[in-house]
């Protein structure tokens, strides 16, 4: 069994939701109680990942089944390269998207969540914590307009709130609802109280 004893932390929800700016505000403030960071993304730019992200970006979407089967090999390569390597030395991994992402994209395209879970958690460790960010699709598509985004494949307007459906349906003992339609500095504050009781846990 691995022994891991730092700490996965990933964030969830669809485009628009601000995931990286919280990112980066947790980043800053485990940094500054001294915990050692690595923070990532799903999918990666590794060869796995790009195939989607390219496909996405021109428009036109891989077939599902390809899409499942690309990005389970990136998630491997993620899990085995970087993620479960950082858990062991002690560090904690933050990342922007990991497999709920897949049971809310690829589950709102069709494939059943409940298998895409399990062929997840075959392979991938179960974060220490997860926070949804939560707000409703429109916000995020004005906020992905106004900083000038486009519309990519995984942009579209009645897909999202499928997502979004999914998300509201995962339960996990890690899974953490966050109302993202609030301010940064207050989102910021409500993730802190969650990952306060990790840190305790271990000190
Ligand atoms: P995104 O976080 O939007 O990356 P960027 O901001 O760099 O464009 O991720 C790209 C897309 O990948 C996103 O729309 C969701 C999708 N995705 C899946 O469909 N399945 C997955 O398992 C993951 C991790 C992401």
């Amino acid at each position: 069994m691995e022994k891991r004893c730092g700490k996965l932390v990933v964030f969830e929800g669809i485009d628009g939701t601000g995931k990286s700016t919280q990112v980066r505000l947790l980043r800053e403030y485990l940094e500054a109680q001294g915990i050692e960071i690595v923070t990532d993304y799903e999918p990666t730019r590794g060869e796995w990942g790009m195939r989607v992200r390219a496909a996405a970006a021109s428009g036109k979407r891989l077939p599902v089944e390809v899409e499942v089967d690309c990005l389970l090999r990136d998630r491997r390569e993620h899990v085995e390269q970087l993620i479960t390597p950082a858990l062991e030395r002690g560090c904690w991994v933050l990342l922007d998207r990991y497999y709920p992402s897949m049971l809310a994209y690829q589950g709102a395209t069709g494939i059943n969540p409940a298998e895409l879970r399990r062929l997840n958690e075959n392979f991938a460790p179960q974060p220490d914590t997860a926070f949804w960010l939560d707000v409703p699709v429109e916000v995020a598509l004005e906020r992905i307009h106004g900083r000038g985004g486009s519309n990519d494949a995984f942009e579209q307007k009645s897909f999202l709130e499928s997502c979004r459906h999914i998300y509201a349906a995962f339960e996990a003992p890690w899974w953490h609802r966050i109302d993202a339609t609030a301010d940064v500095h207050s989102i910021h504050a409500r993730i802190r109280e969650r990952v306060r009781d990790l840190i305790d846990g271990i000190n």
